[in-house]
């Protein structure tokens, strides 16, 4: 195509059948409005990540961005009022019938600048003893508290960790954290699902940016703590992990590994049993997403499906010597690896004694 042609981009009626068409002038997508009687042409490509202008949707003159609802007046192409990203606008014409629109905008559209956000700084890891974040995904109420397993050997855990290993700890609880679910930007296309999440960027009120702060910045270890619930990790485990696809989605659209050099272990009790299958999706997940593991990577706990004493439970793990002894082992395991990798120690020439069930062969 020449430069700035007018180019024919069909009958009218085409474009009259819904307020927003999707339209290519040469190789650039247009945005081809139509509301009351009239028509408007701006580029197709939103200015934040590359959204289809065209196939979002109007509000009143503004078309909504399908992505992440940047908005942009349909025929001046400029952005809502106080937001000063325009994209350019077209010009068009009707001769007989048919929509006409040139090749080249009649303005240059605007990108604002936008400050990055903290969480997109380069990852560096800060001077100071290894650093072990245990994220708790029990869920309760916590008006009413009650003891969780998982979360106690977790904590027995964190503790052996400061005291006795001199790391730093940090501890997240889930159920504390206030966290949208996530809203399948991902599925819109994958350069839709950004770093940190498009909610992240959009909702200062979510709290999931401390679980992207500890794993992507913080952390040298992180343990993560789950019961079972009908055979598979918590639901609050799944509400965390789903958010986190914006961290492995990284690899995918920009070649980046958000998670280098850290390690992830896992503590996994429930009443009754599947926690094999709970421990393959952890390690498949969180090594999708740049983790490595110890040796022997989880302990677990469960009394089994005809186990329905569930009330003696709680006991059971209290008292459990091995539990408590294997949780603690579990951290040594994991910060042993994350010493290696950060070269404060040298690779182990013998295999961790672990793997053992809970409780000793009499
Ligand atoms: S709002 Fe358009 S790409 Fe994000």
């Amino acid at each position: 195509m020449k430069q700035n042609e007018w180019q024919n981009l069909g009958p009218i009626e085409n474009f009259k059948k819904q307020p927003l068409t999707e339209a290519l002038v040469g190789k650039k997508k247009v945005a081809v409005s139509y509301r009351d009687g009239k028509f408007g042409v701006v580029s197709g490509t939103c200015l934040h990540v590359g959204g289809p202008l065209g196939r979002g949707h109007l509000k009143e003159d503004y078309i909504v961005c399908p992505w992440h609802q940047w908005t942009y007046h349909r025929i001046t192409g400029k952005g809502e009022p106080g937001y000063p990203d325009d994209v350019p606008q077209y010009e068009f014409e009707i001769r007989e019938g048919r929509l006409w629109v040139r090749s080249e905008p009649v303005t240059k559209g605007n990108r604002s600048e936008h400050p990055p956000h903290p969480l997109t700084r380069p990852i560096e890891r800060k001077e100071g003893p290894l650093r072990i974040v245990g994220i708790s995904a029990t869920a309760m109420d916590p008006k009413n508290p009650r003891v969780s397993t998982s979360e106690l050997l977790l904590q027995t855990a964190l503790d052996h960790a400061s005291s006795q290993l001199k790391c730093e700890t940090k501890l997240i609880k889930l159920k504390d954290l206030k966290f949208r679910n996530c809203e399948g930007y991902y599925s819109k296309s994958a350069r839709a699902c950004t770093w940190p999440c498009s909610i992240t960027q959009m909702d200062k009120t979510d709290e999931m940016e401390q679980v992207y702060e500890a794993l992507v910045h913080w952390a040298d270890v992180m343990i993560l703590a789950t019961p079972i619930r009908w055979g598979s990790a918590s639901s609050l485990f799944f509400k965390m992990a789903e958010r986190l696809n914006c961290v492995q989605n990284q690899i995918t659209i920009a070649n980046k590994v958000l998670i280098q050099k850290k390690v992830a272990g896992f503590i996994i009790t429930g009443g009754q049993d599947n926690i094999q299958a709970v421990a393959g999706q952890l390690l498949m997940f969180f090594s999708e997403l740049g983790f490595h593991f110890p040796q022997f990577p989880f302990i677990a706990h469960s009394r089994g499906w005809s186990a329905e004493d569930m009330e003696h439970n709680v006991e059971a793990v209290i008292k459990s010597k091995e539990l408590r002894e294997g949780a603690e082992a579990l951290m040594e395991r994991s910060v042993e690896l994350a010493a290696q990798f950060l070269g404060m120690k040298k690779v182990a020439d013998k295999t961790a004694r672990g793997g053992r069930k809970a409780h000793r062969l009499v």
